[in-house]
């Protein structure tokens, strides 16, 4: 630990100047025009891979954003870690709700605001600077491969196939993943599972043209008003989701699993304070904690039709959208899921209105092992380093290319992510606090020991 400690200090500027930079590329994938932005910010990864040590480096093509590689394999007797993580980044907007530019990294409070500062960048790439100091110490214990991708936030299509296409590339007897939570600093926590993903876009047709809303409105059903009531149907006065069958293949949590997580420490009100709001919501009959964690969910990320422009434009809308996404648990496949949606949404639609629905990318759900040698180690990692055991949770968020790297590569993930949910992941002011940064390069290396060490090494 002392060679860890010393080594951050004296290069503790130098590790903050890095990630800065990093955050500076304005890698959001989900908009063409950043493209060349992301180009570039995948072959500053592969360099910092190279220059940290990292062998066979290499930008690899897809037919969306590359994929960078890179490995050192000391001892092919030893075992190896496959580090995962993502250089791309959500859009910024609303771009007027940051009080500092998105990509221009600024401190606030110890904190570091930019958008990717906590997703993922400033996450991944503590996995960078952990591998670097293991290099420049001599303590690399065991084999690492890094497969850092460019389209994790729109759903990393191009990776399964590159996935698929590489299995002997990326053999690995574990994959590490710093891209999640913990309940706080004082409260160190091991996430160990992740909710799927079933996300679709519906579109409600009433007439077949925008109409006056005084000549016609009254005697033509309007379409944003039909769209309202069927979204307002999709949850009962209990707030459970009324697709029929949604619920069947969901995995009841024991009493005692019930017990264990609602021991994690939680405060309410602070949760009310932090979000301004005067009470929560969720389906009856469950925590918190279980209705981010364990529970299914449906929810409208977007919905628009009609005038939104400047001032008042009298208009009955032709046509009314939403985007609508459902979490997803253990047993439910995203597959399944979204069959049971539009088949539902469909059927109460009224005859007035014609309706659409395209799905988007999906994921599985998975729950990672807890009795594993690499979870072991984690916990090892991280009850040193912060002096505490960590307390295993469930994470509502959904990275679906989990469930693939087990379903492909036979490989289990552990998710050692030191992210808050109060970091404001997705949303204006995302943040990474300096202490998380740099608590994570000085665990990493440990789990890498402890690994190592618990496989008989
Ligand atoms: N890192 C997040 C997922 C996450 C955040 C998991 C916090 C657990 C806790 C990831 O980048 C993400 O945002 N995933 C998307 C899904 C993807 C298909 C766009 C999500 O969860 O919405
Ligand atoms: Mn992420
Ligand atoms: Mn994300």
């Amino acid at each position: 630990m002392q060679h860890i400690k010393q080594y951050v200090d004296e290069h503790r500027q130098r590790l903050l100047d890095e990630l800065f930079a990093l955050l500076r590329f304005p890698s959001v994938s989900a908009d063409p025009k950043y493209k060349a932005d992301v180009l570039n910010t995948a072959d500053h990864v592969a360099q910092k891979l190279r220059d940290a040590g990292a062998d066979n480096v290499e930008v690899c093509q897809t037919a969306g954003y590359p994929i960078v590689y890179g490995e050192k394999i000391i001892d092919a007797a030893k075992p190896t870690v496959l580090v995962y993580g993502h250089y791309d980044v959500q859009p910024a907007d609303p771009i007027e709700l940051w009080h500092t530019p998105p990509f221009e990294p600024t401190v606030r409070d110890g904190k570091i605001y930019a958008r990717g500062a906590c997703d993922d960048k400033g996450q991944f790439y503590m996995h960078v600077k952990a591998f670097e100091l293991m290099m420049q110490t001599d303590t690399l214990p065991c084999n690492i491969k890094f497969m850092i991708e460019g389209e994790e936030e729109v759903g990393s299509s191009n990776l399964s196939i590159f996935v698929k296409a590489n299995k002997d590339k990326l053999k690995a007897d574990v994959v590490l993943i710093s891209d999640t939570s913990m309940i706080s600093m004082e409260h160190p926590s091991l996430e160990t599972g992740l909710r799927g993903l079933s996300y679709v876009e519906v579109e409600v047709t009433g007439p077949n043209r925008d109409l006056h809303s005084g000549v016609y409105g009254g005697a033509v059903a309007n379409p944003i008003t039909i769209l309202s009531k069927m979204i307002a149907a999709m949850h009962d006065e209990n707030n459970h989701i009324t697709i029929p069958g949604f619920y069947d293949e969901v995995i009841e949590l024991t009493p005692a699993e019930r017990t264990a997580l609602n021991n994690a420490p939680y405060d309410e009100a602070e949760y009310k304070k932090d979000l301004d709001v005067v009470e929560l919501w969720g389906e009856k009959g469950y925590s918190t904690f279980e209705r981010t964690g364990t529970r299914p969910t449906l929810e409208v990320n977007g919905i628009w039709g009609g005038y939104i422009g400047e001032g008042a434009k009298t208009v009955l809308p032709s046509k009314a959208h939403a985007k609508i996404s459902m979490r997803l648990v253990p047993n439910q496949t995203f597959e399944q899921i979204t069959q049971l949606f539009t088949k539902h949404f469909l059927s109460i639609a009224p005859a007035n209105v014609k309706v659409k629905i395209t799905p988007h990318h999906g994921g599985e759900p998975v729950v990672t092992p807890t009795d594993s040698i690499a979870y072991k180690a984690a916990q090892k990692a991280i009850a040193e380093s912060f002096g505490k055991e960590p307390i295993p949770t469930r994470g509502g968020g959904s990275i679906p290319i989990v469930a693939l790297f087990e379903a492909e590569l036979g490989l289990k993930t552990v998710l050692m992510g030191f992210g808050l949910d109060s970091d404001a992941l997705h949303s204006p002011n995302e943040k990474y606090d300096i202490f998380n940064y740099y608590k994570g390069i000085e665990t990493i290396p440990l789990f890498h020991k402890y690994f190592a060490e618990l496989s008989g090494f």
